[in-house]
């Protein structure tokens, strides 16, 4: 499959990285065409991945991951705007400030989440969150902890939360660890989840934990 991962921080190049290493052919965008990290991206890969700018790697995929910062994620996703149509966006991304230093701060909370707000800036996409509630080495290789572990899945349109399902499966995920939380209101509670998470990293030390729900 063609996919496109926006964004050139840690989330993305582990994402890409893995969908490269699973069969997919990943086109990773930025804000700019040259990305130093991009291009060694695609030096890397030479035969399934190129790069260019967030509107290029939009354009062409059949399904996008968002891994900007999440300041800057209806930005970024404005400037893929046309090619977005009614394809997949697997959003990971998180609506947290650092400019105030740490701890960051929510820009988005309670009433509304940033899953939302993508989702009603880009009705005709179909957003998916996931993922977002974990360091990025776990996104893809879940294996990496003993016990077992969650994924959330917050999104409105049931086909694409089942297209989402079968992606986590090739990251190694079962589908006993994945929770549908319901439509894409609930990515509320999972961006909440980080101010907690955040807090947890800073304690322990370790950011290689999950959440595991227990009944
Ligand atoms: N790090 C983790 O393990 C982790 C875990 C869970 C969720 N997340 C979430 O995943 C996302 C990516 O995290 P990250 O740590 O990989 O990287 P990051 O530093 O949060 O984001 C890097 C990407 O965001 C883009 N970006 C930054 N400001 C922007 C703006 N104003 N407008 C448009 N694009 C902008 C950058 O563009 P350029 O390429 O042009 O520089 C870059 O591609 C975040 O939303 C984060 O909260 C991270």
């Amino acid at each position: 499959m063609k996919i496109a991962v926006l964004g050139t921080g840690n989330v993305g190049m582990t994402i890409g990285a893995k969908l490269v290493e699973t069969g997919h052919q990943v086109m990773m965008g930025s804000r700019t065409a040259d990305n130093e990290k991009a291009v060694s991206f695609s030096k890397r890969f030479p035969d399934r991945a190129s790069h260019g700018t967030f509107s290029d790697a939009a354009a062409f995929a059949e399904l996008i991951f968002n891994c900007t910062a999440g300041i800057g994620s209806l930005e970024a996703l404005q400037q893929a705007g046309p090619s977005l149509g009614n394809k997949i966006i697997i959003d990971v991304s998180n609506p947290l400030d650092f400019s105030q230093g740490m701890p960051p701060t929510l820009t988005i909370s309670n009433t509304d989440s940033l899953g939302e707000q993508i989702q009603k800036t880009f009705p005709s996409s179909r957003v998916v969150k996931t993922l977002n509630t974990m360091w990025c080495g776990l996104m893809v290789n879940p294996g990496l902890l003993k016990e077992e572990h969650n994924v959330f899945l917050s999104g409105n349109d049931a086909s694409a939360k089942e297209s989402v399902k079968k992606l986590l499966y090739t990251f190694g995920w079962k589908e006993s660890q994945i929770i549908d939380l319901g439509d894409i209101s609930t990515a509320r509670g999972t961006e909440m989840y980080l101010p907690l998470w955040l807090r947890i990293y800073s304690a322990t030390s370790n950011g290689a934990f999950n959440i595991r729900i227990v009944s």
